[in-house]
């Protein structure tokens, strides 16, 4: 479906850009034409990614925290006034696991920072410079399968995710009009180093993990990268305001007979079910 310069007119910012999911889109974005501006709390590490893209000549770097409103808009003008962006992908997120009970109020907040605020921040500047110079543009929010459901154990990442996802549908409309989509991902178990070390403890909980899959794997960079290249290109311009889940049908694991999957093997479910047959 793409060719080698499917965003090659595109200018894309993506926050958290030097590391896991958030590099690996925006290597996607350069392999296929695109310029991209990467941004992230540590510069060694901003600069550590560079050697990871194709052509890092079309890749520019700012240290920068997503929480900071000044600097996410001083960045944002620097790098409008070089060439304006044409995409944000809010991919910047923070997450832990831990009992509700045992958070503090400073633990809550943090992750409430960064990944509601962070994401209106940069939302924000980026709408009003495109506005102002009448310029049409792209967001991509990354939110999670747990928006509408919420989950234990990461209620602050559940409460701001949700936020964003209201982010998304809210402005799709209001920004709509001005010719600005604004759509997300929501992604479910993509093992990266900074996820993993945070939500899986330990090889049997990854195993259990991976169970609730139906596919019986982990989701691939790759398949998310063609997603989100996908919703940023010139091939999805009638798309906006949609949520796309890319997470292997693990959500649907609520169905009330789904565990049986796992039960025991499937011949021998076969069996079962016929001997139940009246
Ligand atoms: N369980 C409970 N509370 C935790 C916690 C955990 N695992 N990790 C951090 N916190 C709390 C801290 O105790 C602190 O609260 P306190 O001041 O009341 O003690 C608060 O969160 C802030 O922690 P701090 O380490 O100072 O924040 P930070 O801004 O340096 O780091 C994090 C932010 C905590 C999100 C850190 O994990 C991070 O930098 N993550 C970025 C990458 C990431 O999370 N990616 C998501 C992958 S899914």
């Amino acid at each position: 479906m793409f060719k080698e310069d499917s965003l090659r007119d595109h200018k894309i910012l993506v926050t958290g850009g030097g590391s896991g999911l958030g590099l690996y889109m925006a290597r996607g974005f350069v392999a296929l034409g695109a310029r991209v501006v990467i941004c992230g709390r540590d510069r060694e590490k901003l600069e550590g990614a560079l050697e990871h893209f194709a052509d890092p000549t079309r890749v520019s770097l700012h240290q920068c925290d997503v929480r900071d409103y000044e600097a996410v808009g001083q960045m944002l003008e620097r790098e409008f006034d070089e060439a304006p962006l044409t995409g944000l992908v809010n991919n910047a997120a923070g997450n832990f696991l831990a009992p509700t009970e045992d958070l503090t109020p400073n633990g809550f907040k943090t992750i409430v920072d960064i990944v509601l605020h962070g994401t209106f921040n940069a939302t924000h500047h980026f709408g009003k410079l495109l506005l102002s110079r009448g310029l049409k543009g792209s967001i991509l929010n990354i939110v999670t399968t747990y928006t509408e459901t919420g989950s234990s154990f990461v209620i602050p990442s559940a409460c701001a995710k949700a936020g964003v996802y209201a982010m998304t549908t809210s402005l799709a409309y209001e920004w709509g009009s001005q010719g600005i989509r604004v759509n997300a991902i929501a992604p479910g178990p993509f093992p990266t180093e900074g996820a993993w070390k945070r939500l899986v403890p330990t090889p049997e909980y990854e195993e259990v993990f991976k169970k609730r899959v139906p596919m019986g794997r982990f989701g691939r960079p790759e398949e998310l990268v063609n997603l989100a290249c996908f919703l940023m290109s010139d091939l999805a311009t009638f798309i906006n305001g949609e949520c796309v889940t890319i997470d292997g049908g693990e959500r649907l694991g609520g169905g009330q007979f789904n565990f049986v999957t796992q039960l025991m093997p499937r011949p021998k479910l076969k069996e079962l079910m016929k001997g139940m047959k009246g």
